[in-house]
Parts: C-alpha cells; sequence; structure tokens
C-alpha cells in the first residue's frame, strides 16, 4: 500500500512538473499578436518537425516549397524555424513594401567565436546600420566615379570576352565544361575594379583566388542553416572542420592583405587608379575621425572579398543558364543571332549602344534570369524594430525572406510558368514595360549593388558569345538537365556544350 501511494505520489509530481514546465514554455514561445498567418507552431521546435517532415515527402526544394505553402497561409506568412520567426514574403508588392522600410535592412547576424574569424571587417554585404550605409555609400560613389557599369566600361568587359572568346575558340567545336572559364572572365571583371588589373588564366595566384573564394561560398551556403536555426551554430555539423574554415580564409585575407601593401607602397593621390586606392585615400581622411571605426583595412578586405562573391558567382550562373537554354532551344538562338546580325553586322562586336535596338536579346536575357531566378530565396534581412507590413505586426528580430523564386515562376502572373518564352517580355517587336513582378536583383534600400555592372555584363557576354559561336548540344548527350542545384546560388547542373564558330 506504501509502495503503491508513493508511486502515485511520483506520478503525480512528474505530472505535475511535466504540466507546469509545458506550460512555462508555452508561455515563453507563445507568439506574438497579429503575425501574418503561418503553419501550426510547437514549443521551442516551432514548426521545424511538421514542415521538415513536409519538404522531406515533397521532394521539392526549399523555394519550391515555401511557393507551394502560399496555397495555404497567403503571399506573406510567418513560420518559426526553433525560436526564430520568419516572414516569407513571396509577392513582388510585399518585397517592394517590406525592403523600403527603414526597420527592415538589417541583415541578421551569425556570431561565431572570434578565434574562428579570419577576415575581422564586416563588409558591405552582411553587415547593418551605420556600418553598412558607409560600405554602400563609399563603394557606390567609387563605382560611379570608375563608370563601372557604365558605357565607358564596356571596353573592359570586351577584353575579358574577347580571352574568354579565344579560350571557347581552342577547343575547336569539341564539347567542353564553360563554367571555370566563365569564372577566370567574370571574375577578372571584379579585379580590374577592385585591384586595377587583370590575371592570365594560366596565373597560379588566379587560380588561388578563385579557389579559395570558390571555398568561400561553398562554407556561406552551408552556413545559412545556422543563421535561421540558432542551435545549428553550437553544432558543428559542417561537411568543412572548423579549422580548415578557418585556415582558408586566413590564406583569402592574406591574398588581399598582399594587394593592399603593394598599393600602400606605390600609391600616388594625384592618381587613385582602382577601388583599393580610393578606399585608402578614404581611411587617411578619416583619421582620428568617428569614421575611422567603419572605415578601415579591415572593412576594406571584408568588402572586397564580399564583391567578389556577390558579384562572380551570380553573373557566372546567370551565363551558365543562358548557354545551357541556348543550348535547349536552337530556334531562340537562331533568333537572337538574327537579331545581332540585321543590328550590328557581321564585321564589329556588338556593344552596350547596340542593346535598345536589340528587343529581343534583351527579352531572352530577362526569361533566363526569371525562370532560373539563381539567387531564389533572396538574401536574408532582418527587423531592427517592430514594425507593420499590410497591417501585420513584424516583431523586433524577425528574418525577412524574399521567394524571389516563387514571384518569378507565380502563375497569375506568368502564363505557362515554366515554360521558356522570351516574347512574354516584348509587346510586339519592342521590349514591353518592365513587369513589376520581375525583380532578380531583389529591391528597396539593399537591391543588388551591383545592378548596372550585372546587366552590363550579361548583355555584353551573352550578345558578344552568340555573334561568335553557336552553342550546341554534343551529340552523345541524350537529355539536358533544367534541375537547379542549390549551393551559393540556384545554379545549373555542369555540362558540356559545342562552341561552333560562325562564319
Ligand atoms: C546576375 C547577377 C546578379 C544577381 C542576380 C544579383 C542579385 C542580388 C540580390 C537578389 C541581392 C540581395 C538584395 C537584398 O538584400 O534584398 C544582391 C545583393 C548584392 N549584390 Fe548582387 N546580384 C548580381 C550581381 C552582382 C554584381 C556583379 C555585384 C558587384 C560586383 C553584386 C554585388 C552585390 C552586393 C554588394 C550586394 C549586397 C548589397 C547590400 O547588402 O547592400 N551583385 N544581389
Amino acid at each position: 500500500m506504501a509502495h503503491w501511494l508513493f508511486l502515485w505520489f511520483t506520478d503525480i509530481r512528474t505530472i505535475l512538473v511535466c504540466v507546469v514546465a509545458f506550460l512555462v514554455i508555452s508561455w515563453w514561445t507563445r507568439k506574438p499578436k497579429n503575425l501574418p498567418p503561418g503553419p501550426w507552431t510547437w514549443p521551442i521546435l516551432g514548426s521545424l518537425p511538421n514542415l521538415g517532415i513536409s519538404l522531406y515527402r515533397s521532394g521539392l526544394q526549399p523555394h519550391q516549397f515555401m511557393a507551394k505553402l502560399t496555397k495555404h497561409y497567403g503571399k506573406v506568412y510567418s513560420l518559426y524555424l526553433g525560436n526564430q520567426l520568419l516572414v516569407i514574403l513571396n509577392s513582388a508588392e510585399s518585397v517592394r513594401e517590406a525592403f523600403q522600410n527603414q526597420y527592415l535592412v538589417h541583415r541578421p547576424t551569425i556570431k561565431m567565436p572570434e578565434k574562428l574569424v579570419a577576415v575581422k571587417g564586416e563588409g558591405v554585404l552582411m553587415s547593418s546600420g551605420a556600418h553598412w550605409r558607409e560600405q554602400r555609400r563609399f563603394t557606390l560613389s567609387t563605382f560611379r566615379s570608375f563608370g563601372v557599369g557604365k558605357r565607358s566600361f564596356q571596353d573592359q568587359i570586351s577584353v575579358e570576352v574577347k580571352a574568354l572568346c579565344e579560350e571557347f575558340s581552342s577547343f575547336k567545336g569539341e564539347s567542353f565544361d564553360p563554367r571555370k572559364l566563365l569564372s577566370n572572365a567574370v571574375s577578372n571583371i571584379i579585379c580590374a575594379v577592385v585591384f586595377g588589373k587583370r590575371f592570365e588564366y594560366s596565373d597560379s595566384k588566379f587560380h588561388e583566388l578563385l579557389h579559395l573564394l570558390d571555398k568561400q561560398i561553398e562554407d556561406a551556403g552551408a552556413g545559412v542553416a545556422a543563421i535561421f536555426i540558432p542551435i545549428v551554430r553550437y553544432l558543428n555539423i559542417r561537411s568543412t572542420p572548423a579549422n580548415v574554415r578557418y585556415e582558408r580564409g586566413q590564406r583569402l585575407k592574406n591574398f588581399f592583405s598582399t594587394l593592399v601593401d603593394d598599393h600602400r607602397e606605390h600609391f600616388d593621390r594625384a592618381d587613385l587608379k582602382d577601388y583599393i586606392d580610393v578606399y585608402l585615400e578614404e581611411i587617411k581622411q578619416v583619421e582620428g575621425s568617428e569614421r575611422a571605426f567603419n572605415i578601415n583595412d579591415h572593412n576594406m578586405i571584408a568588402t572586397v572579398s564580399q564583391l567578389f562573391i556577390a558579384g562572380s558567382e551570380t553573373t557566372v550562373t546567370t551565363l551558365r543558364w543562358a548557354l545551357l537554354y541556348m543550348m535547349a532551344y536552337p530556334e531562340i538562338q537562331d533568333k537572337v543571332q538574327q537579331e545581332i546580325d540585321n543590328v550590328v553586322g557581321r564585321n564589329r562586336l556588338p556593344n552596350i549602344s547596340d542593346k535598345e535596338q536589340m528587343p529581343y536579346t534583351e527579352a531572352t536575357l530577362m526569361e533566363i534570369q526569371r525562370i532560373a531566378s539563381i539567387v531564389p530565396l533572396g538574401v536574408p534581412h532582418y527587423a531592427s524594430e517592430e514594425t507593420t507590413l499590410f497591417g501585420y505586426t513584424i516583431p523586433q528580430n524577425t528574418i525577412i525572406m524574399s521567394n524571389i523564386w516563387a514571384i518569378h515562376h507565380d502563375p497569375a502572373t506568368w502564363k505557362d510558368s515554366e515554360i521558356f518564352r522570351p516574347e512574354r517580355f516584348l509587346n510586339g517587336d519592342k521590349l514591353a514595360k518592365q513587369p513589376e513582378e520581375y525583380l532578380p536583383f531583389s529591391a528597396g534600400r539593399r537591391v543588388c549593388l551591383g545592378e548596372n555592372l550585372a546587366k552590363m555584363e550579361l548583355f555584353l557576354f551573352f550578345s558578344q558569345l552568340l555573334h561568335r559561336f553557336t552553342f550546341k548540344k554534343p551529340k552523345d548527350v541524350q537529355n539536358l538537365c533544367f534541375d537547379g542545384k542549390i549551393g551559393g546560388t540556384n545554379s545549373p547542373s555542369d555540362y558540356r556544350i559545342e562552341a561552333i564558330a560562325r562564319d
């Protein structure tokens, strides 16, 4: 009897403890009021169990799965991953409104142990507040002063396309994977802006730089989970051990530091040749002032590496999709080439002043950017203060994601959204007014800083390559694969291509 009573008390106590614990946890993790609608949330785990299982079962990519959730919760919805609240924007209207809001321009931070961070500055891409404003304003004005993305800059890009065409020609119509060569050419354009020089493709230092940047992008992709699910920061579950990541970061930092030292040695205030020269001058100007906290060597190196990260992989991936689609749709490739030949002729290469007269080429590039949506979930934003969006409350510390893929594939906007059809951007034989729902570079205060440069690069690379070559599927390849691979960007799987020289 006593034994039974003891058990009864123990059970009652256990049950009471469980109930109290459940109530405390539920209270602690209760949802704030007036959030955008969203899926069922468990205490502590948020919607991770239900969404994780559904995502796994669906076999979809995260951006596709998130697009599907709009059927239940609408275009703006919220969800918890663990205790982190996320708001997902699936319409252009909501992205434009949210990213114009001054309280939604911050980036989430990943706090890493200091000893694991090789590049100490915050740079422009992932920083917030005054720190970000300084880097962004400085970088934009320096780009402007060098004419980056302007007409005067096209010769720099054409030099790279020419070098690339020579490499393509060297295969004499045999198939090859264009990925590395495209990466050399596009990275060299950032090198020209930042270091004031290009590298030969055979230069071993250039190879090292590209290798380290590639790894940095891979690691960043793998680290994205840590932004959303805080516990991941503390579990070292990434495929690359922390010390290897640190050692790579250190090598990258040393690479840039050597170039900065070289610039310091040959510095001439009267002749500022590149981004680093202008940054060094700015560091001198702000010496001893409060701005020196933001404008310094650490941030220069961090911003430079982020310009490579944000500017190369994105452009290369878009060009890889472009060549893949041209291989797959020879009739569209033929139309682009006809337009090039009509406007430019065969005796010179297309340049940026031809662009206005080449609506079909432009529409084809836009369709490639739409259908591929290479930054499918944008870059995360963060609520620095509580604010409202479409009447909903967005609490402080919420992460805001823009589902650019969903916006570009919404059947309500894009008829037959999965079909590759450049004509959707045309009105008769003219380029139609750019649809509001076309957002490859995002929108608002943090809109892509390299948008003008990227558009110029895409036009010159695409039109000059198609002027020189016809791209064909190798005969031994049965089917082309259009499934995107999510890494740093939504990229195509590696493929081989034949570049047949045109007369
Ligand atoms: C096809 C090529 C490109 C695409 C599709 C693209 C797309 C994007 C997107 C979606 C964002 C996020 C904006 C946001 O936070 O809402 C972004 C940010 C950014 N992009 Fe690009 N980008 C491209 C090329 C470039 C190039 C060539 C550069 C520079 C050399 C560049 C530099 C940046 C930087 C620095 C940011 C961060 C801006 C900030 O946080 O203030 N991008 N880009």
